[in-house]
C-alpha cells in the first residue's frame, strides 16, 4: 500500500512539473531554451542516432534530429536526393521494398531551361518526401560545373551560376510548397572531389562573388530553403564548415538566410568552431560531439549565446516540420503520377546537337540496328548518395520497343546474350559493398561486333542508333582517359565501323549519350549524322529519348554547359586533379606531403572568372557545341524585340515565330555585355532567359525577360563592392551565347555601387 502510494505521489509530481514545462509550439522558443540544460541544448545541435524504433518508420533517413520529450520535441527526419527521395525501407509484413521515382538528374533539368518543370519535378519529390513520413530533402546541389571531370555533375545543374541559381530556387519553391524542406548544398566551391574533404579551394573574391557564391545567393533570396548544408573543402585557407564569415556574416546577415546550417556528414573537423561559425547541426552526428559542445561551454571556447543562438534556430525548423505537425505520411504517394512527371522533365531537357540531313526523327517505316551496350544497360542517375532507390529503370530498347518502334531482333538478341554471360563473369566483383556504393558496379566491355554481322544489318534496317554511357557518383572525380572523358576504343571502333559500313548502304547513324556530364564529342562526332544528348534522364530514361528519336515531342533541351572540343582547351583543366596518379590511402588519409599537393590538398582557381563560355565566348576560341546550344525539328524566328525599365528593373520583350513544319518550343536566352570600365568583363553574361509554350507551324509568341539593373554588376574586390558602371549595355537576344538573333541597347545613366563587405579569404 506504502510503495503504491509512493509511486503515485511520484508520477503526480512528474506530472505537475512536465505541465509547468514550456512545450514546443504553445511556449515561446526563449522560454524552452532557458528551460533546458546544457546537455539538451547539446543534444539537440548534435544528428541523433537512427534507433531501431526509427529504424521501422524510416530507416534510410540519412540523418534525424534528437527528441527532447520533456519540451515536446520530436525527431525529425532528413533523407538524400536529388534525384528523388532516397527512402529504402521494407513495407512491414512483407518482403517488398518501398520505392520513389527516380527523376532526371539536375544537369537535365537545368537543360529543360523551364522554371516551370523544375517546380513540377519539386512539388513531385516534396510530396513523396512528406508522404513518406520526411522532414527535409538533402538536396538540390548547386555547385558550379566548373571542370567536366568532377564526380558529382550530374547533381549539379549548370558552369553559370545565373542559370543554376534560378534552377535551384524554382526546385525549392517546387519541393517545399508541399509541407517539408530543401537543403541546397554544398556551401561552397566544392566543384571537386578528389581530397572532398580536405582540399583547399583557392578563389579570388570576384570569381568567389559573381560565380561561386553568386548561385547560392539567387537561390537563398528567390526561394528561403529550410537549410543550408555547409561543404566538406575548405575556401582560401579555411574550412567551409568553420567560416563564421561565410556562413553568418555572409549567408545570415548579408543575405538574410533564416533556416538551419547543417555540416555535410561526418566531416573531421572541430565541434566548438563550427558551432561557433553557425553550423546548427553536426551532421550526421556522433556522441563524442555533444560531449565536445558540453566540454566547450564549460572550458569558456564555446559561448552559452552561441549555442543558444543554434538552438532556437533548430527549434524554429522542428517547428515547421510535418513531424511536429504530427502530418499523418500515407507511406503511399502516387508514384504513377510522378512517373509521368519524370517523363515529361526528362523530354524537356534532352539535348539534340546533331541531325544532319533530318537523320532524326525516325520514320515510321525505320527498322532500327540498335548497337551499344548502353541500349540495354541504361543508367538513370549517378552514384553515392544521389542514386535512389526507383521502381524499375526503362532502358533504351524497351522504351523504342514501347513506342513501336521496329529494333532487328537478331541484334537486340546478341546484347541480350552478352550482357547475360557478362554479368555471370562479373559477379564476385559486382556484390554490394560500400566500394560499389560509392564507385558503380563494374559494366561490361562494349562487345565486339564483327564487320560481317553490322554489314548484314545494315542491308536488313535503314538506321542504327548506338547509345554510348557513362556513370559517376561522389567521392571520386572522372578520368580524362579511355572509358570515361574519352571513349574506350571498343566504343570507337563500334562508331566508326557502323558509320563505315551503314554509311556505305546510304544509311544513318544517330548516337546517343546517356552520361551525367560531359564527354569528348569532337573526335567522332563527324562520324555519324545525328547526337542525343540524353543525359541521366531518370527511371523513364528509354521511354523518354524515344519521344524525342520518333519526334512524339520536338527537342528543346539545350546546354546548360559548354562542350569543349578538347578536355586540354577548358581553362581549370591547368587546375584540376588527375587523382588516378596518386593511391587510395594517400587519397583517404592525405599527409604532409600530399596535402602540400596542387590540385589535391589545394586548388588554384586560376582561370577566375572565366568559367565555360566566359572563357570561350570572350576570347573566341573555337568549341564543340557551344553554351545554350541545342537543336529541333522546327525552326524560329526572332523578331521585334523591345526594352522598358522601370525604376531598377528592366523587361526585354522578344517575339519567336515557328517557321518550321512541326510544333515546338524554344529557349530564349539574354545575355548582356557590358560597356568599358575598370575591370575586364566577359563578352556575354547570361541575365535571363524563358522557354516559349509549343509553338505550332506559323504561330508566334511574345517571351518576356526580367531582370533587375544592379545585376548587370561585376564584382570590384579592390572596393570590396558590387558595381554597376554608368554607359550602354548591349543585351543580347538569342539561341545560344553564340548564336545571337537581335540585339537591344540599354542605357545606365548613373554607375550603382553596393557594397558587400564579407571578405571570404582567411
Ligand atoms: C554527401 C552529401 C549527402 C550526405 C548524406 C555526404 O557524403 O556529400 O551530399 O547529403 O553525405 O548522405
Amino acid at each position: 500500500m506504502k510503495k503504491t502510494l509512493f509511486v503515485l505521489f511520484v508520477l503526480v509530481s512528474m506530472g505537475l512539473q512536465a505541465q509547468k514545462l514550456p512545450q514546443l509550439g504553445k511556449d515561446p522558443i526563449n522560454k524552452i531554451v532557458e528551460a533546458m540544460t546544457l546537455e539538451e541544448k547539446a543534444t539537440l545541435l548534435v544528428g541523433y542516432q537512427v534507433s531501431n524504433a526509427d529504424a521501422n518508420i524510416i530507416a534510410t533517413a540519412a540523418g534525424t534530429t534528437a527528441p527532447i520529450a520533456r519540451f515536446g520535441i520530436p525527431s525529425t527526419y532528413m533523407v538524400d536526393g536529388p534525384s528523388g527521395v532516397r527512402v529504402d525501407t521494407i513495407i512491414p509484413g512483407t518482403d517488398k521494398r518501398r520505392y520513389c521515382t527516380g527523376f532526371p538528374t539536375a544537369t537535365l533539368l537545368a537543360s529543360t531551361w523551364d522554371t516551370q518543370v523544375l517546380e513540377k519535378v519539386g512539388e513531385a519529390m516534396g510530396d513523396e518526401l512528406v508522404e513518406y513520413g520526411y522532414d527535409v530533402l538533402l538536396a538540390p546541389a548547386l555547385n558550379i560545373q566548373r571542370n567536366p571531370l568532377c564526380g558529382r555533375n550530374f547533381e549539379y545543374y549548370s558552369e553559370d551560376p545565373y542559370l543554376s541559381g534560378k534552377m535551384t530556387a524554382a526546385m525549392v519553391k517546387g519541393l517545399q510548397s508541399k509541407g517539408g524542406g530543401a537543403t541546397i548544398k554544398h556551401f561552397a566551391a566544392n566543384s571537386q572531389q578528389s581530397m572532398r574533404m580536405f582540399n583547399d579551394a583557392r578563389i579570388s573574391q570576384r570569381a568567389l562573388r559573381e560565380i561561386y557564391l553568386k548561385n547560392f545567393e539567387i537561390a537563398v533570396k528567390e526561394s528561403k530553403p529550410w537549410s543550408v548544408m555547409s561543404s566538406y573543402n575548405s575556401l582560401n585557407g579555411e574550412h567551409t564548415q568553420e567560416s563564421y564569415l561565410l556562413l553568418t556574416t555572409l549567408l545570415r546577415d548579408e543575405w538574410g538566410f533564416d533556416g538551419i546550417v547543417v555540416t555535410d556528414w561526418g566531416s573531421p573537423k572541430e565541434t566548438v568552431t563550427r558551432i561557433h561559425a553557425g553550423n546548427d547541426l553536426m551532421m550526421g552526428g556522433e556522441p563524442r560531439q555533444t560531449k565536445e559542445i558540453i566540454e566547450g561551454v564549460q572550458n569558456g571556447t564555446l559561448s552559452m549565446e552561441d549555442v543558444d543562438r543554434n538552438v532556437k534556430n533548430v527549434l524554429r525548423y522542428i517547428l515547421q516540420t510535418p513531424t511536429f505537425k504530427k502530418y499523418k505520411a500515407s507511406l503511399n504517394p502516387d508514384l504513377k503520377a510522378h512517373a509521368i512527371v519524370s517523363r515529361e522533365a526528362a523530354v524537356e531537357g534532352i539535348v539534340l546537337l546533331k541531325n544532319n540531313e533530318n537523320a532524326l526523327p525516325l520514320v515510321k517505316e525505320d527498322t532500327i540496328a540498335l548497337f551499344g551496350v548502353g541500349s540495354y544497360y541504361f543508367y538513370a542517375n549517378g552514384l553515392g548518395s544521389a542514386d535512389v532507390n526507383k521502381p524499375y529503370v526503362v532502358n533504351m530498347i524497351q522504351g523504342l520497343q514501347n513506342a513501336q518502334v521496329k529494333t532487328h531482333p537478331i541484334v537486340d538478341d546478341f546484347y541480350n546474350k552478352y550482357l547475360t554471360a557478362q554479368e555471370i563473369q562479373l559477379k564476385e566483383t559486382n556484390i554490394p559493398n560500400w566500394r560499389n556504393w560509392f564507385f558503380g558496379f563494374k559494366r561490361p566491355q562494349e562487345a565486339i561486333i564483327e564487320e560481317f554481322f553490322t554489314a548484314h544489318r545494315a542491308k536488313d534496317c535503314s538506321k542504327a542508333v548506338i547509345t554510348i554511357s557513362r556513370n559517376a557518383g561522389e567521392a571520386l572525380d572522372r578520368e580524362n582517359e579511355e572509358g570515361d572523358y574519352l571513349l574506350t576504343r571498343g566504343e570507337r571502333e563500334l562508331i566508326s565501323n557502323v558509320s563505315k559500313i551503314f554509311h556505305a548502304q546510304g544509311k544513318k547513324v544517330i548516337v546517343v549519350l546517356n552520361t551525367g556530364g560531359a564527354m569528348d564529342i569532337a573526335s567522332w562526332a563527324n562520324d555519324v549524322d545525328g547526337i542525343v544528348m540524353a543525359w541521366q534522364p531518370g527511371q523513364e530514361g528509354g521511354d523518354a529519348v524515344a519521344d524525342i528519336l520518333t519526334g512524339k515531342v520536338n527537342p528543346s533541351g539545350k546546354l546548360p554547359m559548354t562542350l569543349a572540343i578538347d578536355y586540354n582547351d577548358i581553362p581549370s583543366s591547368k587546375n584540376f586533379p588527375q587523382h588516378w596518379k596518386f593511391s587510395w590511402d594517400e587519397l583517404l588519409r592525405p599527409g604532409k606531403e600530399v596535402m602540400a599537393k596542387k590540385d589535391l590538398g589545394y586548388t588554384l582557381y586560376e582561370e577566375d572568372i572565366w568559367v565555360g563560355y566566359r572563357h570561350f565566348n570572350t576570347f573566341n576560341k573555337p568549341v564543340a557545341f557551344p553554351f545554350g546550344y541545342g537543336l529541333s525539328y522546327t525552326t524560329f524566328e526572332y523578331s521585334n524585340a523591345k526594352l522598358k525599365t522601370a525604376k531598377n528593373t528592366c523587361t526585354v520583350t522578344v517575339e519567336i515565330t515557328n517557321t518550321g513544319k512541326v510544333a515546338g518550343k524554344e529557349a530564349v536566352q539574354l545575355y548582356s555585355t557590358a560597356p568599358k570600365g575598370k575591370l575586364e568583363k566577359p563578352l556575354r553574361e547570361l541575365k535571363a532567359f524563358a522557354k516559349t509554350k509549343l509553338l505550332q507551324p506559323g504561330e508566334t509568341t511574345t517571351v518576356t525577360m526580367t531582370f533587375a539593373i544592379p545585376d548587370l554588376a561585376s564584382f570590384d574586390e579592390s572596393i570590396m563592392s558590387w558595381v554597376t558602371d554608368a554607359g550602354t549595355y548591349t543585351l543580347s537576344i538569342g539561341a545560344s551565347v553564340e548564336d545571337i538573333k537581335t540585339t537591344l541597347p540599354l542605357n545606365v545613366k548613373k554607375s550603382i555601387v553596393r557594397k558587400a563587405p564579407t571578405k571570404i579569404l582567411h
